[in-house]
């Protein structure tokens, strides 16, 4: 059997790391897993049997492409609070954010256009693009954000159709994108008329300091589309996100959806519209900032205080993970293989494969709201430890 010529290798290679998190006797820093004891369970449980309670068939039936109406509303009002100029018409449920980033690509990137990814960027983001071949061009992220005048050179240069960027708690070094930023990133798209795809799951998960306007609620020209989920406040396996786009875009991308699933499942759209309507999102949500904030401060402290020099990790205000920052030349892809997952039973996602045809290898990225707080202590124990040795050997760096 022949199977279509295309590359997998962002997909293959960053998809196994995250594998990592479902085996039981390994503590896991790398999947992007909420902490499961903050599933609002027994309230999801009283929404969903409380829409099917009527026995409605229409519940079983065929609804929209767009998803339930009521819902979108709830979600239109969300993001109106939030300083964003949108109407349930500009809404798209989608099944999680991941199919927003498939439908954009599979809307605007032909084989061998040019789309700027942030380096490291969202490993399932690659993986996505990955089927439409695009043309990568990697633009470092640095503590404010994406580096604008690495981007200004790509656009001055290449031919760049889209440009993919996580500007709040970015996945996966937590960075979040300046104000200034943000208005010259809308400002180069406007003059280079390239598109910006905005996805946002982490964006509630804000911690500490107040939030910076949207990508979506600064751009004028309709070229921003801006994802968000239900995954990191609510819980992943209801599969559902949305989108926002312009009119014209997102009747293309319903469409789209059309022709990939139909729709998103209209029993669970019910059933979120019901918690929406009986319980409080926006309280529920402080209760994760809280639980968060502990985890991350116990990972950055006991990080900060154990790992051995020329390591050094970063404290983000919010979102799922700790960038981890290695020696110049040191290989994490390797020390994770190696050493870190079979003699220390500690899992993270090395840097390699969250650039696309990496050159970078000596980072990592940690996430801290999956793990208990014995585990991230345990872990970034071992995690510091592990780095110790293998650094007290010198054939660990490559260059
Ligand atoms: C940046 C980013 N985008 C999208 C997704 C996919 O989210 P969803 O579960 O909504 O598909 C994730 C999940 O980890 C993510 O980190």
């Amino acid at each position: 059997m022949e199977l279509a010529q295309r590359n997998y290798q962002n997909a293959s290679a960053g998809l196994e790391a995250l594998f990592a998190a479902s085996n039981p006797s390994v503590i896991s820093f790398s999947g992007g897993y909420p902490d499961r004891k903050l599933f609002p369970t027994r309230e999801l449980n009283q929404a969903f049997a409380h829409s099917f309670s009527g026995a409605d068939p229409e519940l079983l039936q065929y609804a929209s492409a767009s998803g339930f109406q009521p819902l979108r509303q709830k979600l239109a009002a969300r993001m109106q609070q939030d300083g964003m100029t949108v109407t349930d018409q500009d809404v798209l449920l989608t099944q999680g954010a991941q199919q927003g980033i498939d439908l954009t690509a599979r809307l605007l990137l032909n084989v061998g256009d040019g789309l700027v990814v942030e380096g490291p960027t969202y490993v399932g983001a690659l993986a996505a693009f990955d089927a439409y071949q695009p043309t990568y061009h990697v633009v470092p992220v640095e503590a404010d954000g994406m580096d604008l005048h690495a981007l200004q050179k790509v656009l001055m240069t290449q031919s760049v159709k889209l440009i993919y960027t996580i500007p709040d708690f970015q996945n996966p070094t937590g960075t979040v994108m300046s104000l200034a930023k943000r208005k010259a990133l809308i400002a180069l798209a406007n003059q280079y008329d390239v598109m910006i795809l905005e996805d946002g799951p982490y964006r509630d998960l804000r911690y500490t300091g107040a939030n910076l306007p949207t990508l979506q609620s600064l751009d004028t020209q309709g070229r921003v589309i801006f994802l968000g989920s239900f995954s990191k406040i609510l819980a992943p396996s209801l599969r559902l996100g949305w989108l926002v786009a312009q009119p014209d875009l997102l009747h293309h991308l319903t469409a789209l959806k059309g022709g990939v699933d139909v729709e998103s499942s209209n029993l669970m759209m019910h059933g979120i519209n019901a918690y929406l309507e009986h319980n409080d999102l926006n309280a529920h949500i402080q209760q994760i900032r809280a639980c968060y904030l502990e985890k991350k401060n116990l990972m950055v402290a006991t990080l900060r205080q154990h790992l051995p020099a020329g390591c050094s990790v970063n404290d983000p205000d919010g979102g799922f993970f700790l960038w981890l920052q290695l020696p110049k030349g040191f290989d994490a892809e390797a020390f994770m293989n190696d050493t870190l997952m079979p003699q220390a039973n500690v899992s993270f996602v090395p840097a390699s494969v969250m650039v696309p045809g990496s050159g970078m290898t000596n980072g990592a990225r940690l996430n801290f709201t999956g793990p208990t707080l014995a585990q991230i202590k345990t872990g970034a124990l071992a995690l510091c430890e592990a780095l110790t040795q293998a650094l007290a050997q010198p054939q660990r760096l490559r260059r």
